[in-house]
């Protein structure tokens, strides 16, 4: 029985695109629903083109159990945290133990914690002249960008680097890397 996988995202989704179409001919798991907290979103556009059903969560109902019973009700098996930046809360966790992935990108622990999201990453990055970026993909805990690291790849920093181009080189190593590392967890489980 194919895994049903859910992607969690707030934002433009280039990531949950490339973890569709990895899964598209996969005969592990495919991903089943869309799961946002940002009407408008990209990656609800992405969910529409695709034919894969949308959760438009709401702060209150997502603070009481992080929608965990709505979630095996609709037999999901595992999730994914593509650019969803709300903090996953306790019951959600405790109802897939194991089962939450994140990508964050910088190379955790450093670079990591609350409002160290997009630009504000690349920025302290740059800001502290660092020779190198990267990614990482975590299991996640009741912390922010906490849990153990599964995978993780650099970049190097060029002197004439800005937020932009250093999120250009990200995107690339995530889009390359994470449909990949968690075909591999999926495996491992
Ligand atoms: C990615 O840079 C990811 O590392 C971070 O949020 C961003 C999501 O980008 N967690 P996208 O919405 O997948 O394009």
């Amino acid at each position: 029985m194919k895994k049903k996988l859910a992607i969690f995202a707030s934002g433009a989704g280039s990531n949950a695109q490339k973890i569709i179409d990895h899964f598209k001919n996969s005969d592990i798991a495919t991903v089943s629903l869309v799961v946002c907290n940002k009407p408008g979103a990209g990656v609800l556009a992405i969910a529409d083109r695709e034919g894969i059903e949308q959760l438009l969560i709401s702060k209150e109902q997502y603070r009481t159990d992080g929608y965990a019973r709505i979630l095996s009700q609709k037999g999901i098996d595992f999730i994914i945290l593509a650019g969803f930046l709300l903090k996953i809360p306790q019951a959600l966790i405790e109802a897939y133990p194991g089962k939450i992935v994140n990508i964050h990108p910088a190379l955790l622990p450093a670079y990591g914690g609350k409002g160290m999201y997009g630009a504000f990453v690349h920025q302290a990055v740059i800001t502290n002249q660092e020779k190198q970026s990267g990614i990482t993909i975590h299991y996640v805990d009741e912390h922010y960008d906490h849990g153990d690291v599964i995978f993780q790849a650099t970049c190097t920093i060029e002197p004439g680097d800005d937020p932009e181009t250093l999120a250009q080189k990200i995107h690339l190593l995530e889009h390359r890397h994470f449909p990949e590392v968690i075909e591999q967890v999926l495996r491992g489980k």
